[in-house]
């Protein structure tokens, strides 16, 4: 009786620390931040950005609610896409400070809405425009005035939608979504693409290859640091570092986590989001689906454990109360 008694207490205090002393320290350390469900309508903007600016900005969403209103045309969109692959193409090369991201599953991976105003004004969209106030400007600025009318805007929209090239792999939309700031160790990805294997020069043992490119990741990522004004973190290992409720509201909305940060609103739909998300996973806790398999297993073999445990202890005691 006096056992059960301790375990008793045991239990109820570990309870109280479980759903009462950690959750409030919690909420106490950290601001909870409710996502949008991947909703861009700049509302959380709005509601967030300086006074003198709400009405820019109440302006621009609701301009995008328009243009998203409009029946887009794929094949006139086609034509207009060409000012587009200008920047964004195979191969492209640092510009302004980063380089161009492949559109190639754009259509898959991001939002409609965010879709249209990003080349509305990428800023504005991203919503990092507290960046560009002065003579900066946006290293895909242009684009508001290559396609500014609001059917060209829909067209292209509806093109990029339509062209959906195949199934998108976790990686194609981590590539096309993240790694030109981010560079993934795990995932063998640097800001410039998958590692080139390279090989040692046989008389001096030195990876000559290998080192030009360091040098080029190097330059990249020194290129980066100056246009957002510090280096992105490696994302190897980031879904163990951090919640994915924090994940989730970081990458739809960063200001909401990190007030002033210079990394864009990537604006993912829900698909992107997943695909995203099974990229990090596959990199950084690949072990996951196996731990998953075995956490029941091990469960039961404490339960089964613990009454052969209690059995024993009874009949060893048997005769010596
Ligand atoms: C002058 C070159 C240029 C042109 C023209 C251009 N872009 Fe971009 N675009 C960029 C650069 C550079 C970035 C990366 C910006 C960054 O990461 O800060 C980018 C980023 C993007 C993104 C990713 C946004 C995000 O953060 O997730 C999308 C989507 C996009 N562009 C679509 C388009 C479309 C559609 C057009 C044509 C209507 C277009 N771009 C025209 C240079 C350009
Ligand atoms: C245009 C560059 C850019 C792109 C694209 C970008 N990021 Fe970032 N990201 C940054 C920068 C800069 C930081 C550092 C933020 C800071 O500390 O202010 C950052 C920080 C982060 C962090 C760290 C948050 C923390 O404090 O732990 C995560 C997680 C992250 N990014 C995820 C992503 C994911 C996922 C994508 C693709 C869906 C993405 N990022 C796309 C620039 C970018």
């Amino acid at each position: 009786m006096k056992e059960l008694k301790i375990f008793g207490i045991v239990v109820v205090f570990t309870l109280i620390l479980y759903w009462g002393v950690e959750p409030f320290a919690h909420s106490q350390m950290h601001k909870h931040v409710e996502g949008a469900n991947l909703v861009y309508d700049g509302a959380a903007d709005i509601k967030e950005c300086a006074e003198d600016k709400k009405e820019t900005k109440k302006q621009f969403w609701a301009d995008v609610q328009k243009i998203a209103a409009l029946k887009g045309d794929p094949v006139a969109g086609e034509a207009t896409y060409a000012m587009c692959a200008g920047c964004h193409m195979e191969g492209a090369v640092n510009m302004g400070g980063v380089i161009p991201p492949s559109l190639e599953h754009a259509g898959a991976i991001y939002d409609k809405n965010f879709l249209i105003a990003v080349i509305k004004d990428p800023a504005m969209a991203t919503n990092v425009d507290h960046k560009y106030a002065d003579t900066m400007t946006h290293p895909m600025g242009s684009v508001k005035t290559m396609v500014s009318e609001p059917q060209d805007i829909a067209n292209v929209v509806a093109y990029l939608q339509a062209k959906k090239a195949g199934e998108v792999t976790p990686k194609e939309a981590y590539v096309e979504a993240c790694s030109r700031c981010h560079a993934n160790r795990y995932g063998k990805l640097t800001q410039l693409g998958d590692i080139p294997k390279t090989k040692s020069n046989i008389a001096t043992g030195k990876d000559i290859d290998a080192m030009k490119y360091q040098q080029k990741v190097a330059e990249e990522e020194a290129s980066l640091a100056n246009y957002l004004g510090k280096l992105p973190p490696d994302l190897s290992i980031i879904i163990r570092a951090r919640s994915e409720h924090f994940l989730h509201t970081f990458i739809e909305d960063p200001q909401s986590q990190l007030a002033g940060t210079a990394m864009p609103r990537t604006g993912v739909n829900k698909e992107g989001m997943e695909k995203v998300f099974a990229y990090l996973e596959e990199t950084g806790d690949p072990s996951k689906p196996a731990r998953e398999e075995l956490g029941w297993k091990v469960i039961l073999f404490f339960i089964i454990f613990t009454g052969l445990a209690f059995l024993w202890k009874k009949s060893m005691w048997k005769g010596h109360h």
